[in-house]
């Protein structure tokens, strides 16, 4: 007993010149840090600049976490508790990755390009993908006979913010408002109303209610929904397990009270604690299983025993042929894909297909084609955008050349914009002949982005595919909204775009992949519709203006279902935030005549990534701004 009290003595001395050298070291490596951040202007200096973060990341993730959140502080990128919450979540996988690679490597290279936005993507590693089987020839015919149309609801990145408040402030200094923030403080601005807010802050309960009543009101004969993902959301500082759990239950019963059709549902990059963080299975130090098991109960309701166990199994991935249907839907995780998952950074060694994503859909199409099937493939992130890994779409891109005639439909969400991206067998010659697939993308409910919308797709049920697109929506600004939120037809693809093209048959003919490929050859030289395209891609008040580079820009993104060939330029720096501005590749970022408009909120959220590329752009003068925009090159198909 004696001999305690000195030494508990000794235990606090040591304890506080353990603090005293820790807060000596951390505060020398705060300035270490954003000397290093100054110093990155491009894709070298920027590997440069990883040696003090990996030296910083060897001293242990408490240590990497409290520097990288004082340089959060400091540099005053976010309010301190979104630094505190975004770094706590995301620092340690980023630390862990830092310690396993060589900081000039190639996947540190690719870090440089997802956290940083200073190095470009680098070239594609080609790799013929092997099939079991050859294409049968000649291939099978689906041909329609006439029955009535089938309805399919499509929904997407609903964020449903299960604190929002009535009454809290719409124009706060976070990522997201309309909640009651410890550090919130009165007199407020404006205060938030009843079923949500445009812009600033993420759904109510009530309004993803009301859309889903809206749902069944006006497709009568639903057959299924789709739902392309993004649960919770974007607070993602402050999203720990145990609230992401909550939110993805609690979505779930509210599907199945209010849908009384089956619901598919693919796995978002904000569905799962950290956010983003999809760890590989070679990362033995996490896995993912809890949330792929909750999943997998949660969808029991709507797939067979034995798919809700292939979901368990297959990283989120499952398929399911729909009853009473010759269509197999295939779910895909496309978080293996998405440069913002930090654990795809943890090895030098190059891995074709983590969590064997790609051998699944292979698996999967080949099934349907061996039994007469169509398929439809669904995930979150479509694979022609700024966030997808190179390599990764280049090898999709080859799973559906071969499986193109059991393939009827493709669908995605994640850019929170209303559009498509069209998949060509020959990306070097891009006509309506080689035009072999298109994904149609859904609006997100959250009103971060715009009014809330939906889209209802009428199906041919013996070829399931697309007959007409027709997208609904309810208008926040109408005094009703308050009230009871009104859905209504906002336009009908048929409608409005069958008119533009020669020949077309409108509600006869179907929405094929030459049919989109000719309507990006109608807007190449009508500008009227392109502008409505734009304007009705995030229901904007009025059409946009788009001339020039813009033209070429937008029809560039919308033929590029492979990441290689769209005109996304990686560059320092987030949407609305300073010079540069990150281009997420997301449909949302865009041009008006040769100068960058500011861009919307990507759905990355609150990220590490993002807070780094605010840092740097953040510090970029006007003078370089202006060279950006001087170098802003014209369409770079690499
Ligand atoms: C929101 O607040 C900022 C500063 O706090 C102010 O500049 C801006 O005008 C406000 N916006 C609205 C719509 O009230
Ligand atoms: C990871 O998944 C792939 C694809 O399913 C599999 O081939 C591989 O054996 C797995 N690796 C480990 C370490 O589990
Ligand atoms: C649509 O996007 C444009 C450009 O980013 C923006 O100016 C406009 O406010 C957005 N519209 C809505 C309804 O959010
Ligand atoms: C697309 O355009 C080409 C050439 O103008 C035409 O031959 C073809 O029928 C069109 N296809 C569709 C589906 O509209
Ligand atoms: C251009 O598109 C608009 C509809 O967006 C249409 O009214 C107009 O007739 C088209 N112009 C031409 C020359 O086809
Ligand atoms: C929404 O309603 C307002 C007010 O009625 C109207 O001015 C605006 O054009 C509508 N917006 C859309 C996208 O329909």
């Amino acid at each position: 007993m004696s001999i305690l009290p000195p030494l508990a003595m000794l235990a606090v001395r040591l304890w506080f010149f353990v603090l005293w050298l820790c807060s000596f070291v951390t505060g020398s490596f705060v300035n270490d840090i954003i000397a290093a951040l100054e110093q990155a202007v491009d894709c070298g200096s920027c590997h440069a600049a990883l040696a003090p973060l990996q030296m910083l990341a060897h001293m242990g993730d408490k240590t990497f976490v409290k520097t990288i959140v004082a340089v959060c502080v400091v540099l005053r990128i976010e309010d301190p508790d979104v630094c505190d919450g975004a770094i706590a979540e995301q620092g340690p996988i980023l630390a862990h990755s830092l310690r396993s690679i060589s900081i000039t490597g190639e996947t540190a290279t690719l870090l440089c390009d997802a956290v940083f936005g200073l190095c470009q993507p680098p070239p594609v590693h080609p790799l013929t993908i092997q099939f079991p089987k050859v294409e049968p020839y000649p291939p099978k015919q689906f041909v329609s006979s006439g029955k009535p149309r089938i309805q399919v609801a499509h929904f997407s990145d609903v964020h449903i913010d299960r604190q929002y408040t009535v009454g809290s402030e719409t124009n706060c200094t976070k990522p997201i408002c309309c909640r009651q923030y410890p550090d919130s403080s009165p007199p407020l601005i404006k205060p938030a109303r009843e079923n949500g807010e445009i812009r600033m802050c993420d759904t109510p309960g009530e309004l993803a209610d009301s859309m889903l009543e809206a749902v069944g009101h006006v497709a009568p004969d639903l057959g299924w929904a789709i739902f392309t993902g993004d649960v919770a959301e974007a607070a993602v500082w402050s999203l720990d397990r145990k609230e992401v759990s909550n939110d993805l239950k609690l979505f779930n019963e509210q599907l199945g009270e209010k849908l009384d059709v089956p619901v598919y549902g693919v796995f978002g990059n904000l569905d799962i604690s950290p956010v983003n963080g999809f760890p590989r299975n070679t990362t033995v130090i996490e896995d993912a299983q809890w949330v792929f098991d909750l999943q997998s109960d949660g969808w029991a309701q709507w797939i067979t025993s034995s798919s809700a166990a292939q979901l368990a199994e297959n990283s989120g991935c499952y398929s399911s042929v729909v009853p009473g249907t010759n269509l197999r839907m295939v779910s895909i995780s496309t978080n293996y894909w998405y440069k913002q998952n930090f654990w795809l950074y943890d090895s030098d060694t190059r891995q074709h297909d983590p969590n064997g994503i790609l051998a699944f859909m292979v698996q999967e199409l080949q099934a349907a084609e061996d039994e007469g099937q169509r398929a439809w493939i669904f995930g979150h992130m479509p694979m022609g955008g700024g966030d997808v890994l190179h390599d990764q779409s280049n090898y999709y891109n080859q799973i559906i050349k071969r499986y193109r005639n059991t393939i009827a439909g493709q669908f995605f969400g994640h850019t929170h914009g209303d559009h498509f991206q069209i998949a060509y067998s020959d990306y070097d010659n891009q006509t309506p002949e080689t035009a072999m697939s298109f994904a149609s993308i859904a609006p997100a409910l959250t009103p971060r982005s715009g009014h809330p919308a939906f889209k209802i797709y009428d199906i041919d049920p013996d070829t399931y595919e697309l007959m007409d697109v027709k997208v609904f929506y309810t208008n926040m600004t109408e005094p009703s909204f308050r009230r009871k939120p009104q859905w209504k037809l906002y336009y009908s693809a048929q409608e409005t775009y069958g008119p533009l093209i020669t020949g077309h048959k409108i509600h006869q003919d179907p929405l094929s992949p030459a049919f989109w490929h000719n309507l990006t050859e109608v807007f190449a030289t009508n500008h009227t519709a392109l502008g409505q395209f734009l304007q009705r891609r995030n229901r904007s008040e009025r059409p946009r203006r788009c001339v020039g580079y813009c033209v070429e820009k937008t029809i560039c993104d919308m033929r590029a279902f492979r990441s290689e060939n769209n005109c996304v330029k990686v560059t320092p720096g987030v949407p609305g935030f300073g010079p540069g501005g990150f281009e997420d590749g997301d449909g949302e970022g865009w041009v008006q005549g040769d100068e960058w408009e500011e861009e919307e909120e990507d759905c990355e959220g609150v990220g590490i990534g993002r807070l780094f590329r605010k840092a740097i752009a953040g510090r970029r003068s006007a003078l370089q701004s202006s060279r950006l925009l001087q170098t802003q090159p014209g369409i770079d198909q690499s």
